[in-house]
């Protein structure tokens, strides 16, 4: 048991209820040894970590301190990272869809993955405003390592629009072409790990006249995780050492020729890898009925809260009797409060559950509480642990007026 009675009674006396609670310690543990594992093998390894996953600023500020980059795709997440104390220069901003913000990071020395041709425009008209600055830019490749979608994201790697974009950029005289960047959601193998560093590392020989600055393969990569969860996804769950060989190996054997400091930084950009098993939900059960033979326990929460992964996965979850005379339960579905059908939380609930019992849902740090509408009722508070039971508030409970600040009465 992960929590006991007396600890969650005190938390959610102090904080409320329904609360997120970050594990601080177990956090930078895996931190570390998922840089660890990669560097351990190649160097010049540099992890970036993916802000839309959680970009919760005592989270970014942690990762600052262990010394690792902010991954942004939006000037709101841009923002985040300048407020911690970011350099631009260790800053990559990337997406499809860049917010003005773009501009004073590149002006700024600021890494900028680009996605498309018509961002090369833009960036070329920059670089032709601002003689004087140095511009360094990547590029976004789409490539197919086996996945079977056509991903949206990127230029593609088998046209003729990626020599384009490389001869665009090298006509103009204050923009350096630094280094490629790729990203593939949904594959997670790790045969799609040796799959995306055989091929970047085959373009960036073919684009480049020497090593680029830097080779970033993106994220998608599985966390550590619970059995129950790992079950579901058949149980072939790598671990980060087979990652790392998939990927620092044949970096560190393509690029042992060069002096260290002329090897191009692996970067990737994990988001769930660090963060996803070190963030627990902690709900309670509101009322418990049968209709139709089906049981539900009504949760004072939602699926919202803990994000799209509850519908297509369950969620492992730790149920703490907190005292009240309990129901036996067959099947139970634990729903949330919203008035949607499918706000499900949990299907398929055995043993017995108590109205006020605490039910804490494991492995819920990504796309969670940034993903959560405010649908109905606002978001609830997130704490910050540590080992030694200490606790800090890290997010505030949300109000009324955090919602309707932006409407006009
Ligand atoms: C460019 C990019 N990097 C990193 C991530 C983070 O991925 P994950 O949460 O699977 O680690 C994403 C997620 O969509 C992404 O689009």
């Amino acid at each position: 048991m992960k929590y006991d009675l007396e600890t969650v009674k005190q938390l959610t006396a102090q904080y409320g209820s329904p609360l997120y609670l970050f594990r601080e310690d177990d956090f930078i543990r895996n931190y570390k040894d998922f840089v660890r594992c990669f560097s351990g093998i190649y160097s010049r390894y540099q992890l970036s970590y993916s802000y839309k996953t959680n970009y919760t600023p005592a989270i970014c500020q942690i990762v600052k301190k262990l010394g690792g980059y902010a991954e942004v795709v939006s000037d709101m997440e841009y923002t985040v990272a300048k407020r911690i104390g970011y350099a631009n220069e260790n800053i990559i901003y990337n997406g499809p869809y860049k917010g003005p913000l773009a501009t004073e990071h590149l002006l700024n020395g600021g890494i900028l993955n680009i996605d498309n041709l018509q961002e090369i425009e833009r960036v070329c008209a920059t670089a032709a405003a601002y003689p004087e600055r140095r511009l360094k830019v990547g590029l976004r490749v789409n490539i197919n390592i086996g996945q079977s979608f056509i991903s949206r994201f990127g230029i593609d790697s088998d046209s003729q629009d990626l020599d384009k974009a490389v001869r665009r950029l090298q006509e103009v005289p204050n923009v350096t072409l630094a280094g490629l960047h790729c990203h593939v959601g949904q594959s997670r193998t790790v045969a799609a790990w040796q799959n995306r560093a055989r091929i970047m590392l085959a373009l960036a020989d073919r684009l480049f006249e020497t090593a680029p600055e830097y080779l970033d393969l993106g994220s998608g990569m599985f966390a550590k995780m619970e059995p129950s969860l790992a079950a579901q996804f058949g149980n072939d769950i790598p671990s980060f050492a087979d990652y790392a060989r998939a990927v620092a190996e044949p970096f560190a054997a393509h690029y042992a020729h060069l002096p260290e400091q002329q090897r191009p930084i692996l970067f990737t950009e994990p988001g769930t890898t660090v963060i996803n098993s070190y963030i627990d939900f902690l709900g309670q059960v509101d009322s418990i009925k049968k209709i139709k033979g089906q049981q539900f326990a009504v949760l004072n929460c939602s699926k919202d809260n803990i994000g799209d992964i509850c519908k297509m996965k369950t969620l492992p979850i730790e149920v703490i009797p907190a005292g009240n005379t309990p129901v036996a339960c067959e099947n139970l579905n634990m729903v949330g409060y919203t008035c949607l059908e499918h706000d499900v939380m949990y299907t398929g609930f055995c043993g017995e559950l108590a109205v006020g019992d605490y039910i804490v849902f494991a492995n819920a740090g990504g796309y969670s509480n940034v993903s959560k509408p405010p649908f109905i009722a606002p978001n609830c508070a997130m704490i910050a642990r540590k080992d030694d039971g200490s606790s800090r508030l890290i997010k505030k409970a949300e109000e009324f007026d955090d919602v309707f600040v932006t409407y006009v009465f």
